[in-house]
């Protein structure tokens, strides 16, 4: 599995426990920013990670900002994208039986680095149940076609 990772200046904390998290997982992964604590656009950070997502040069994708709001809305608008924010193990759990979500947002002034990991790793090792899921979420493919 490849991940993409990225946050704006308000995820930068819950950024670094990730890439730990990825490190210790051994899972390949490449971190996209920001750079610095300077305020930036959280659109400029999720939709290139969601963009590679779609188009399956990452399998996966976290992304990190103050609320995880804004970055799951900007990746949500990628077709191809399906963006949880996530801030409780059963919906990370959940997210991945039911919707087969390809990117995982979170948001660093809601919740700690250590539940943020914990969340993290739920997501990354629950794999989709399909069945009825798969048709639910056949529909909103079949949507993003109109
Ligand atoms: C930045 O101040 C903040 O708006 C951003 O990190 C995020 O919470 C937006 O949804």
């Amino acid at each position: 599995m490849k991940v993409a990772l990225a946050s704006d200046h308000g995820g930068i904390q819950i950024r670094e426990e990730i890439r730990k998290l990825l490190e210790e997982l051994h899972i390949e992964y490449e971190d996209f920013g920001c750079e610095c604590a300077d305020s930036v656009d959280y659109p400029d950070y999720a939709l290139p990670v969601a963009e590679k997502v779609a188009n399956g040069e990452f399998d996966r994708g976290i992304l990190i900002c103050g609320t995880g709001i804004g970055m799951s809305i900007s990746a949500n608008k990628v077709k191809g994208i399906r963006c949880a924010l996530v801030h409780d193990i059963f919906s990370a759990r959940m997210t991945r039986l039911h919707n087969n979500s390809n990117i995982l947002a979170m948001g660093e002034r809601v919740i700690g680095a250590g539940l943020a990991r914990e969340i993290a790793q739920t997501w990354l090792q629950t794999d989709f149940e399909g069945g009825r899921h798969q048709t639910r979420i056949g529909k909103i493919a079949e949507y993003e076609e109109k």
